[in-house]
């Protein structure tokens, strides 16, 4: 059987790589889990392993924090060799983090099957340091893992070819129904106080939304005139403290620390509202059928919007509180996107072990040879 390396580094990508893991292991792949150390509190990370019963990693690369040219070479210089010592016939990378586009560069080189779990999302915003991971690590990927219709389109768009693409449907989505019973018997809403639908949840971890004190000054304007109506939550990300603590945090607004996951889909799953930028938390808000404001000017997750429970509503205060007025009034209906059915890491393990299986499928770098030939 092949040996395949699975890559995690930051907070969204524990719960993309779990089924994926777990899928290849079933059906008797060797696996490797390598973290690059992109997140290392405990509470961005361990947390994480526990609740998700995430072996420990086999290799953990500890690269911790840094510019994006630092964070990127040092994790490209230390799995690079580890790469070389483990041989594997794969590589996976999951989602849009500096970590993915790091390792999906390195197993390129190296001459690995690289397949890349969370393909074709776009944003088409490239000030957006994910929109360049995405749009790089695909670039350099053998397989292409779209989790929704629209994914696929991107690509196709983009000139890959039909046999890289595979529509598998969303890993994180598979994440949460395999825990959704255990988050719902956790205690979190009692610790923290708080009622079924008598509060709001909020994220916020974007550059755009809180490395410009403006900015955030405007988003906390915004969610203290909300939190006088209805009560609201913002378990807080590392990058965000720092910021908060010289910005004026309006009354009813409740810092609490980055939760774990088993708390933290709890607390989605009973709010009333969600107001946040980040992605994973677009997707949880639709497959659980909770309303979801997009505190951003775009999304590359458009089915949430089409078809979920999202709403993009922009970083203006006086839109955001209306829009917020209007969802408590009349909560919108939802329809679960097609393959968001907990069975992603499945299909994602069949195609990728089925593909080495058959080792003289074209590489990515034949690309542009065959858009050539086919007068592209
Ligand atoms: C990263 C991802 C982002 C993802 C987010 C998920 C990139 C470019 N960004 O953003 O796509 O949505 O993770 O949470 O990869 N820090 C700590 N402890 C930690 C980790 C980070 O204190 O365990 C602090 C450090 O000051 C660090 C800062 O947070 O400089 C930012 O961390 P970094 O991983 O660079 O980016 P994120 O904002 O977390
Ligand atoms: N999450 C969590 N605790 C938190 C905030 C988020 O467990 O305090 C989970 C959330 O349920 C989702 C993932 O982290 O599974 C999303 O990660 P994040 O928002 O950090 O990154 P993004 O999805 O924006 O890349």
């Amino acid at each position: 059987m092949p040996t395949i390396v699975c890559v995690a580094g930051a907070r969204p990508n524990y719960m993309k790589i779990k089924p994926v893991l777990d899928a290849l292991e079933a059906r008797g792949a060797r696996t490797a889990l390598v973290h690059t150390g992109q997140h290392y509190d405990e509470s961005m990370n361990e947390v994480f392993f526990r609740d998700l019963g995430l072996r420990p990693p086999d290799h953990h690369l500890g690269t911790g924090s840094g510019t994006h040219a630092e964070q990127t070479a040092r994790v490209m210089t230390a799995f690079e060799p580890l790469v070389d010592t483990l041989a594997p016939d794969a590589v996976v990378v999951v989602g849009d983090v500096n970590s993915t586009l790091a390792c999906a560069l390195v197993a390129a080189k190296a001459g690995r099957v690289v397949a890349h779990v969370e393909a074709g999302l776009r944003s088409r915003d490239w000030s957006m340091p994910e929109e360049i991971n995405r749009v790089v690590t695909d670039r350099v990927s053998d397989l292409l893992f779209a989790p929704s219709p629209d994914a696929v389109a991107n690509l196709r768009a983009e000139g890959y070819r039909d046999d890289q693409i595979h529509l598998a449907g969303n890993v994180m989505i598979d994440t949460l129904y395999t825990n959704l019973d255990r988050a719902l018997a956790s205690d979190a809403l009692a610790r923290h106080g708080l009622t079924a639908g008598g509060y709001g949840l909020v994220t916020l971890h974007r550059p755009a939304n809180v490395d410009t004190p403006e900015m955030l000054a405007a988003l906390l304007e915004a969610l203290g005139q909300i939190a006088a109506g209805t009560p609201l939550i913002l378990p807080v990300h590392p990058r965000t403290a720092t910021r908060l603590e010289s910005a004026g945090v309006p009354a009813g607004l409740r810092l609490i620390p980055p939760a774990g996951y088993l708390d933290f889909i709890a607390l989605q799953a009973s709010a009333r509202l969600v107001l946040t930028d980040s992605g994973g938390v677009q997707e949880e808000t639709t497959a659980l059928g909770v309303p979801c404001l997009t505190l951003r000017d775009n999304t590359e997750r458009p089915i949430t919007v089409d078809e979920g429970t999202n709403q993009v509503v922009g970083r203006d205060p006086a839109r955001i509180v209306a829009a917020a007025a209007a969802v408590l009034r009349d909560p919108p209906a939802r329809r679960r996107p097609a393959l968001w059915d907990g069975r992603a890491g499945e299909r994602i393990a069949e195609v990728l072990l089925g593909r080495l299986r058959t080792p003289d499928a074209p590489r990515p770098t034949d690309l542009v040879a065959l858009l050539a030939q086919r007068g592209r």
